[in-house]
Protein backbone atom coordinates (compact mmCIF):
# COMPACT_ATOMS: atom_id res chain seq x y z
CA UNK A 1 0.00 0.00 0.00
CA UNK A 2 0.94 3.46 -0.59
CA UNK A 3 3.17 4.77 2.29
CA UNK A 4 3.44 9.02 2.99
CA UNK A 5 6.69 10.61 1.42
CA UNK A 6 10.23 9.12 2.98
CA UNK A 7 8.41 5.93 3.47
CA UNK A 8 7.06 5.11 0.51
CA UNK A 9 9.94 3.62 -0.66
CA UNK A 10 10.41 1.11 2.59
CA UNK A 11 11.46 1.07 6.22
CA UNK A 12 15.79 1.39 5.74
CA UNK A 13 16.71 -2.00 8.37
CA UNK A 14 18.88 -1.09 11.43
CA UNK A 15 22.31 -0.85 10.81
CA UNK A 16 21.83 0.02 7.35
CA UNK A 17 22.19 3.29 5.56
CA UNK A 18 21.71 4.93 2.42
CA UNK A 19 24.67 6.45 0.23
CA UNK A 20 24.71 7.77 -3.79
CA UNK A 21 28.15 7.65 -5.13
CA UNK A 22 28.45 10.06 -8.38
CA UNK A 23 25.21 8.50 -10.55
CA UNK A 24 25.31 5.14 -8.81
CA UNK A 25 22.13 3.90 -7.91
CA UNK A 26 21.55 4.67 -3.84
CA UNK A 27 23.26 1.50 -2.09
CA UNK A 28 22.73 -0.03 1.27
CA UNK A 29 26.16 -0.20 3.08
CA UNK A 30 26.62 -2.21 6.51
CA UNK A 31 26.99 1.09 9.16
CA UNK A 32 30.30 -0.45 11.34
CA UNK A 33 29.34 1.01 14.43
CA UNK A 34 25.87 1.32 14.20
CA UNK A 35 24.30 0.57 17.79
CA UNK A 36 20.74 -0.47 18.77
CA UNK A 37 18.47 2.04 19.72
CA UNK A 38 15.01 2.14 20.99
CA UNK A 39 13.75 4.15 17.64
CA UNK A 40 15.72 4.93 14.64
CA UNK A 41 14.39 8.80 14.18
CA UNK A 42 14.67 10.43 10.87
CA UNK A 43 12.74 13.58 10.38
CA UNK A 44 11.11 16.37 12.45
CA UNK A 45 7.92 18.22 10.94
CA UNK A 46 6.95 21.46 12.11
CA UNK A 47 3.08 22.79 12.00
CA UNK A 48 1.31 25.60 13.06
CA UNK A 49 -2.22 24.89 14.79
CA UNK A 50 -4.47 27.14 16.74
CA UNK A 51 -1.83 29.93 17.57
CA UNK A 52 0.55 27.08 18.35
CA UNK A 53 4.12 26.03 16.69
CA UNK A 54 4.03 21.97 16.82
CA UNK A 55 7.12 19.60 16.40
CA UNK A 56 6.37 16.42 15.16
CA UNK A 57 9.03 13.41 15.58
CA UNK A 58 8.95 10.84 12.85
CA UNK A 59 10.00 7.82 11.98
CA UNK A 60 10.57 5.10 9.69
CA UNK A 61 10.06 2.14 12.08
CA UNK A 62 6.05 2.18 11.71
CA UNK A 63 3.14 3.51 9.81
CA UNK A 64 2.17 5.23 13.27
CA UNK A 65 5.11 7.07 13.22
CA UNK A 66 4.70 9.66 10.36
CA UNK A 67 1.90 11.85 9.79
CA UNK A 68 -0.62 11.14 7.36
CA UNK A 69 -3.21 13.18 5.23
CA UNK A 70 -6.35 12.74 7.34
CA UNK A 71 -4.10 14.07 10.19
CA UNK A 72 -3.51 17.38 9.04
CA UNK A 73 -7.50 17.57 7.50
CA UNK A 74 -8.98 16.61 11.04
CA UNK A 75 -6.14 19.57 12.49
CA UNK A 76 -6.96 21.71 10.32
CA UNK A 77 -10.74 21.13 10.63
CA UNK A 78 -10.84 21.53 14.30
CA UNK A 79 -9.05 24.33 14.18
CA UNK A 80 -10.99 26.03 11.93
CA UNK A 81 -14.17 24.66 13.52
CA UNK A 82 -13.98 25.98 17.12
CA UNK A 83 -17.55 26.94 17.27
CA UNK A 84 -19.49 24.27 15.64
CA UNK A 85 -17.22 21.42 17.61
CA UNK A 86 -16.06 23.43 20.88
CA UNK A 87 -13.20 20.97 22.44
CA UNK A 88 -12.60 22.64 25.81
CA UNK A 89 -13.16 20.52 28.59
CA UNK A 90 -14.61 18.26 26.82
CA UNK A 91 -13.36 14.31 27.00
CA UNK A 92 -11.53 13.28 23.96
CA UNK A 93 -10.89 9.52 22.56
CA UNK A 94 -8.16 9.54 19.93
CA UNK A 95 -7.63 5.96 18.23
CA UNK A 96 -4.68 5.01 16.28
CA UNK A 97 -3.31 8.11 17.28
CA UNK A 98 0.24 7.45 15.36
CA UNK A 99 2.45 10.68 16.17
CA UNK A 100 -0.17 12.40 18.12
CA UNK A 101 -0.82 15.93 16.13
CA UNK A 102 -4.47 15.22 16.27
CA UNK A 103 -3.98 14.83 19.92
CA UNK A 104 -1.77 17.94 20.42
CA UNK A 105 -4.16 19.97 18.29
CA UNK A 106 -7.29 18.91 20.76
CA UNK A 107 -5.15 19.37 23.44
CA UNK A 108 -4.08 22.91 22.96
CA UNK A 109 -7.69 23.67 22.29
CA UNK A 110 -8.52 22.78 25.49
CA UNK A 111 -9.47 18.99 25.41
CA UNK A 112 -8.50 16.65 28.00
CA UNK A 113 -6.95 13.71 25.99
CA UNK A 114 -6.44 10.07 26.16
CA UNK A 115 -4.19 9.60 22.36
CA UNK A 116 -4.07 5.29 22.12
CA UNK A 117 -2.25 3.23 19.11
CA UNK A 118 -0.61 -0.43 19.36
CA UNK A 119 1.99 -0.59 22.16
CA UNK A 120 5.22 -0.03 19.50
CA UNK A 121 3.86 3.28 18.71
CA UNK A 122 3.49 4.36 21.97
CA UNK A 123 6.94 5.77 22.90
CA UNK A 124 7.11 7.86 19.91
CA UNK A 125 3.63 9.26 20.57
CA UNK A 126 4.04 10.24 24.49
CA UNK A 127 7.53 11.81 23.20
CA UNK A 128 5.87 14.32 20.64
CA UNK A 129 2.45 15.02 22.97
CA UNK A 130 4.92 15.93 25.87
CA UNK A 131 7.13 18.00 24.35
CA UNK A 132 4.47 19.77 22.59
CA UNK A 133 2.49 20.28 25.61
CA UNK A 134 4.64 20.01 28.57
CA UNK A 135 5.14 24.14 28.97
CA UNK A 136 1.50 24.62 28.17
CA UNK A 137 -1.31 25.20 29.99
CA UNK A 138 -3.56 22.63 29.09
CA UNK A 139 -5.01 19.46 30.68
CA UNK A 140 -2.29 17.11 31.03
CA UNK A 141 -3.18 14.60 28.68
CA UNK A 142 -2.79 10.89 28.65
CA UNK A 143 -1.32 8.20 26.25
CA UNK A 144 -2.87 4.83 26.49
CA UNK A 145 -2.55 1.52 24.78
CA UNK A 146 -5.64 0.74 22.98
CA UNK A 147 -5.25 -2.28 20.04
CA UNK A 148 -8.82 -1.92 18.20
CA UNK A 149 -11.22 -5.03 19.64
CA UNK A 150 -9.17 -5.89 22.64
CA UNK A 151 -9.91 -5.91 26.42
CA UNK A 152 -12.16 -2.66 25.70
CA UNK A 153 -14.52 -3.81 28.86
CA UNK A 154 -11.42 -4.18 30.79
CA UNK A 155 -9.17 -1.23 29.96
CA UNK A 156 -11.80 1.15 29.10
CA UNK A 157 -15.34 0.13 31.39
CA UNK A 158 -18.44 2.32 29.77
CA UNK A 159 -19.23 2.61 33.61
CA UNK A 160 -16.15 5.12 33.75
CA UNK A 161 -15.44 6.35 30.52
CA UNK A 162 -17.57 8.01 28.52
CA UNK A 163 -16.31 10.48 26.10
CA UNK A 164 -17.52 13.52 23.86
CA UNK A 165 -15.62 13.35 21.03
CA UNK A 166 -13.52 10.25 19.29
CA UNK A 167 -11.24 11.02 16.80
CA UNK A 168 -9.31 8.88 14.18
CA UNK A 169 -6.96 9.95 11.27
CA UNK A 170 -6.01 7.18 8.48
CA UNK A 171 -7.31 4.92 10.65
CA UNK A 172 -8.84 2.81 7.59
CA UNK A 173 -6.35 1.10 4.91
CA UNK A 174 -5.33 -1.86 3.69
CA UNK A 175 -4.95 -3.91 7.25
CA UNK A 176 -6.93 -6.85 8.36
CA UNK A 177 -7.96 -5.03 11.49
CA UNK A 178 -11.19 -3.25 10.08
CA UNK A 179 -13.56 -4.86 11.75
CA UNK A 180 -11.88 -4.88 15.32
CA UNK A 181 -11.66 -1.20 14.00
CA UNK A 182 -15.45 -0.75 13.62
CA UNK A 183 -16.64 -2.76 16.84
CA UNK A 184 -14.08 -0.32 18.66
CA UNK A 185 -15.94 2.85 17.27
CA UNK A 186 -18.98 1.29 17.76
CA UNK A 187 -18.09 0.46 21.75
CA UNK A 188 -17.03 3.96 22.30
CA UNK A 189 -19.73 6.12 20.43
CA UNK A 190 -22.28 6.13 22.88
CA UNK A 191 -25.40 8.69 23.10
CA UNK A 192 -23.72 12.17 23.03
CA UNK A 193 -20.29 10.95 21.23
CA UNK A 194 -19.48 12.66 18.41
CA UNK A 195 -16.97 10.55 16.49
CA UNK A 196 -14.82 12.35 13.95
CA UNK A 197 -13.00 10.34 11.24
CA UNK A 198 -10.80 11.74 8.74
CA UNK A 199 -9.51 9.37 5.87
CA UNK A 200 -7.79 9.46 2.61
CA UNK A 201 -9.73 7.25 0.34
CA UNK A 202 -7.47 4.95 -1.94
CA UNK A 203 -9.22 1.25 -1.72
CA UNK A 204 -12.96 0.06 -2.55
CA UNK A 205 -12.44 -1.42 1.19
CA UNK A 206 -12.20 2.11 2.30
CA UNK A 207 -15.55 2.79 0.90
CA UNK A 208 -16.55 -0.21 1.94
CA UNK A 209 -15.40 0.70 5.50
CA UNK A 210 -18.05 3.68 5.37
CA UNK A 211 -21.02 1.66 3.97
CA UNK A 212 -20.69 -0.35 7.14
CA UNK A 213 -20.27 2.43 9.16
CA UNK A 214 -23.21 4.32 7.85
CA UNK A 215 -25.36 1.19 8.43
CA UNK A 216 -24.86 1.33 11.84
CA UNK A 217 -24.47 5.26 12.29
CA UNK A 218 -26.15 8.83 11.60
CA UNK A 219 -23.07 9.52 9.36
CA UNK A 220 -23.09 12.78 7.63
CA UNK A 221 -19.74 14.30 5.27
CA UNK A 222 -18.13 17.61 6.88
CA UNK A 223 -15.38 18.13 4.97
CA UNK A 224 -13.64 16.98 1.70
CA UNK A 225 -9.92 18.20 0.85
CA UNK A 226 -9.64 17.10 -2.61
CA UNK A 227 -5.79 17.78 -3.63
CA UNK A 228 -5.42 14.58 -0.79
CA UNK A 229 -8.82 12.99 -1.35
CA UNK A 230 -9.29 12.96 1.92
CA UNK A 231 -13.23 12.47 3.35
CA UNK A 232 -13.93 14.26 6.98
CA UNK A 233 -16.95 12.38 8.53
CA UNK A 234 -18.78 12.60 11.35
CA UNK A 235 -21.06 9.79 13.10
CA UNK A 236 -23.14 9.83 15.83
CA UNK A 237 -25.50 7.60 17.42
CA UNK A 238 -28.74 6.74 15.04
CA UNK A 239 -31.61 8.31 16.80
CA UNK A 240 -34.54 6.00 15.71
C1 LIG B 1 -2.00 5.12 8.84
S1 LIG B 1 -1.56 5.33 10.50
C2 LIG B 1 -2.35 6.89 10.91
C3 LIG B 1 -1.69 7.55 12.08
C4 LIG B 1 -2.29 8.91 12.47
N1 LIG B 1 -3.67 8.78 12.91
C5 LIG B 1 -2.20 9.89 11.32
O1 LIG B 1 -3.23 10.13 10.66
O2 LIG B 1 -1.10 10.41 11.09
C6 LIG B 1 -2.67 4.15 11.28
C7 LIG B 1 -2.56 4.09 12.79
O3 LIG B 1 -3.43 3.07 13.28
C8 LIG B 1 -2.71 2.28 14.22
N2 LIG B 1 -3.25 0.92 14.22
C9 LIG B 1 -3.22 0.01 13.22
N3 LIG B 1 -3.78 -1.14 13.58
C10 LIG B 1 -4.18 -0.97 14.87
C11 LIG B 1 -4.85 -1.81 15.81
N4 LIG B 1 -5.18 -3.07 15.50
N5 LIG B 1 -5.12 -1.31 17.02
C12 LIG B 1 -4.77 -0.04 17.34
N6 LIG B 1 -4.15 0.82 16.49
C13 LIG B 1 -3.85 0.35 15.27
C14 LIG B 1 -1.29 2.31 13.71
O4 LIG B 1 -0.37 1.97 14.72
C15 LIG B 1 -1.17 3.74 13.24
O5 LIG B 1 -0.77 4.62 14.26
Amino acid sequence: MPLPAQAAQGPIQPGLYASRDGDSPVILKILQNWAPAVSHYFDKEHYTYAGQHIVIQESIEHYGAVVWPGALALSQYLESNQERFNLKDKKVLEIGAGTGLVSIVASILGAYVTATDLPEVLENLSFNISRNTHHMNVHKPEVRKLVWGESLNEDFPLSTYHYDFILASDVVYHHTALDALLATMVYFCQPGTVLLWANKFRFSTDYEFLEQLSNIFDTSILAEFPESNVKLLKATVREN
